[in-house]
């Protein structure tokens, strides 16, 4: 699948099955990430692995009952580090954290659709719920929950607007 066919399959899916990812693809997701831009290449953000069956439940709770992270079998916590921007000051703690990790998620989402599996970021849950559940260290925001797994699921492409619409030739 070459990057244009990756962005286009790639969709949001809310069921999972249950069995493991195939040998190395975990591994391939993260070194993708590993590779997404940050401002200044300070790389302002942590990635948690979630495996465990107690922790994804509490995903589960932080996300408002979204039960669907619980299925697969490895959830992505994307967050932002601010002490890692401070070079920057307040657009680097108040916004290139953010930038930086949630490109991060972005990076994974692809990763997983280039594999043939399939991603949801979630962004709907209770920040301290999360941090409280994954017993973050102090600083650290957490932006997407992002559950990885084969799909039970085909959903249909969700619309977008027209590019005449979206793009502002100036
Ligand atoms: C910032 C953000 C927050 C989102 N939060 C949730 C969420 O909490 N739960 C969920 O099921 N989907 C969530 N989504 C997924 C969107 O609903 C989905 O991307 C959108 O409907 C377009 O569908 P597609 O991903 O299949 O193209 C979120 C997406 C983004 C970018």
């Amino acid at each position: 699948m070459d990057l244009f066919e990756t962005i286009t399959a790639r969709c949001s899916v809310r069921a999972f099955l249950g069995e493991p990812l195939p040998a190395g693809g975990l591994d391939r997701i993260l070194e993708a990430i590993n590779r997404a831009p940050s401002a200044g290449d300070l790389q302002a953000y942590e990635v948690y692995l979630v495996q465990d069956a107690g922790l994804k439940e509490a995903l589960v709770h932080a996300a408002y009952e979204q039960t669907f992270i619980e299925q697969a079998p490895a959830v992505l916590v994307f967050c932002a580090n601010p002490a890692r921007a401070k070079r920057y000051g307040e657009r680097g703690a108040s916004l290139y954290c953010v930038q930086d990790a949630t490109i991060a998620a972005a990076y994974a989402q692809l990763a997983a659709t280039a594999l043939g599996l399939a991603t949801v970021w979630v962004g709907a849950f209770d920040e301290a719920k999360a941090v409280a559940a994954l017993r973050l260290p102090e600083g650290r925001r957490p932006l997407v929950i992002l559950p990885v797994g084969k799909p039970a699921e085909s959903p249909a492409p969700t619309p977008r607007r027209n590019l005449d619409e979206l793009i502002h030739r100036l």
